[in-house]
């Protein structure tokens, strides 16, 4: 069997080089296209010391369409993961412009290009963002989309481009039609075991797992539960947490179904990447003090707008379809980033 070329875009970020690490353990071939806006090339590095494998790293914008027509030329790419994004909701509402260019422009270059050197398969970080408020608390693929920031509209918007793109060469009967996967995530933690790739926010995280890991190491003073008066049993939100390394074989998983009936005359399908059940935040808290026996300080704080009550994901389509579910456990994604926390107390510094 021919070896396939993956091209990561956000190869260097977190969730990307984890990615990275499958891919090469699965046998494929690796680019990454990264402007390490938000990372760094140690990353990479990490990434092949773990592996014992190499993969081609490329410095560049994927809005650069010069650098991005020289890279398919040189690399012949089969397949892209596309996480290359900016991801801040709080930045993204401050700099909307900037989401929009980054998020949504970007992946008109990126697809633009594709589509001029017939690599048709895809892989997109889309998130459960793109959900809509709605009363129920578990989301399946088919409900109504209604992102409420701009973070989550460039997510949704770049979904409509990429079923449009995928419709109009089933329309036209194409030859070598999309084959597309929009990925949503619903929150993914951890990192790899080795504890030498990780998640490496820049400043202060605005997420709960590395604020509570920054907390635990002594970085931050205190973690800021907001609100504990949400219609919960514990009154704190509760979210579907993914360990990374489950995240990543399902964009693997993705990769396989491309050969199969569900993908052969072109398509393109949302699946929920998530476990199918939730953790509070004090749930959360618990576990990291069990896991590493350390007193993890907290004081309750108001609500964070935007935030809801609670969601988490309905994987069924993600089991049936592409044969995929989690396999690992709180345990784990708590283990697993306090092993990388522990070990890289600044990150990859
Ligand atoms: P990350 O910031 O660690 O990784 C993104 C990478 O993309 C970074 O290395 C950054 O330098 C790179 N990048 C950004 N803009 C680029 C551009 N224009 N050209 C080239 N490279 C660029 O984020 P992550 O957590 O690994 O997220 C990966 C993807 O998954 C993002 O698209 C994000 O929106 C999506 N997502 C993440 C989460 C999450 O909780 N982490 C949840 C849902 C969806
Ligand atoms: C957030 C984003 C979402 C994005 C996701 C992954 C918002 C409103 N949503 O999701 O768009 O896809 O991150 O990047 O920003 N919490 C605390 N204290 C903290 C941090 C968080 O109590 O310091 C609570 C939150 O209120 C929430 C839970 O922990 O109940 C998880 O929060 P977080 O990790 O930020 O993820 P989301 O809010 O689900």
């Amino acid at each position: 069997m021919p070896t396939h070329t993956v091209l990561v875009t956000g190869g260097a970020g977190y969730i990307g080089s984890h990615a990275c690490v499958e891919l090469l353990n699965a046998g494929f071939k690796v680019i990454v296209v990264d402007n390490l806006s938000n990372s760094k090339s140690e990353s990479l590095s990490r990434v092949q010391q773990l592996t014992g494998k190499t993969l081609s790293f490329y410095e560049a914008d994927i809005r650069d369409k010069t650098a991005l027509t020289q890279i398919f030329a040189n690399e012949k790419p089969t397949t892209v993961i596309h996480f290359a994004g900016l991801k801040a909701v709080g930045e993204s509402c401050a700099q909307p412009h900037l989401y929009y260019h980054n998020n949504v422009f970007g992946t008109l270059v990126l697809t633009e290009v594709m589509q001029e050197h017939n690599v048709k398969q895809l892989v997109f970080s889309s998130s459960a963002t793109v959900y809509g408020v709605t009363e129920l608390t578990q989301y399946h693929e088919e409900l109504p989309l209604g992102a409420i920031n701009p973070y989550g509209r460039s997510k949704a918007m770049v979904e409509d481009i990429l079923r449009d793109l995928a419709e109009a060469d089933i329309k036209n009967k194409c030859e070598y039609p999309w084959k597309i996967a929009l990925l949503r995530y619903f929150n993914p933690i951890g990192a790899h075991e080795s504890g030498l790739i990780g998640e490496d926010p820049n400043g202060i995280p605005n997420n709960l797992m590395p604020y509570v890991a920054q907390v635990a190491i002594g970085k931050l003073p205190q973690l800021s539960v907001f609100g504990d008066d949400y219609p919960t049993p514990d009154g704190t939100g509760i979210r579907d947490y993914i360990h990374v390394i489950d995240l990543v074989r399902g964009h693997i998983k993705a990769i396989d179904a491309f050969n199969t009936e569900k993908f052969s005359d072109g398509n393109c399908k949302a699946y929920n990447l998530g476990a199918g059940r939730g953790y509070s935040v004090l749930e959360i808290v618990n576990a990291f003090e069990n896991v590493t026996g350390k007193k993890i300080n907290y004081k309750i704080s108001p609500r964070r707008e935007g935030d809801l009550a609670e969601y988490f994901a309905n994987p069924e389509l993600a089991l049936k379809e592409l044969n995929w579910k989690v396999e690992k456990t709180l345990h784990d994604m708590v283990a697993d980033t306090w092993n990388w926390q522990s070990k890289n107390p600044q990150g990859y510094k």
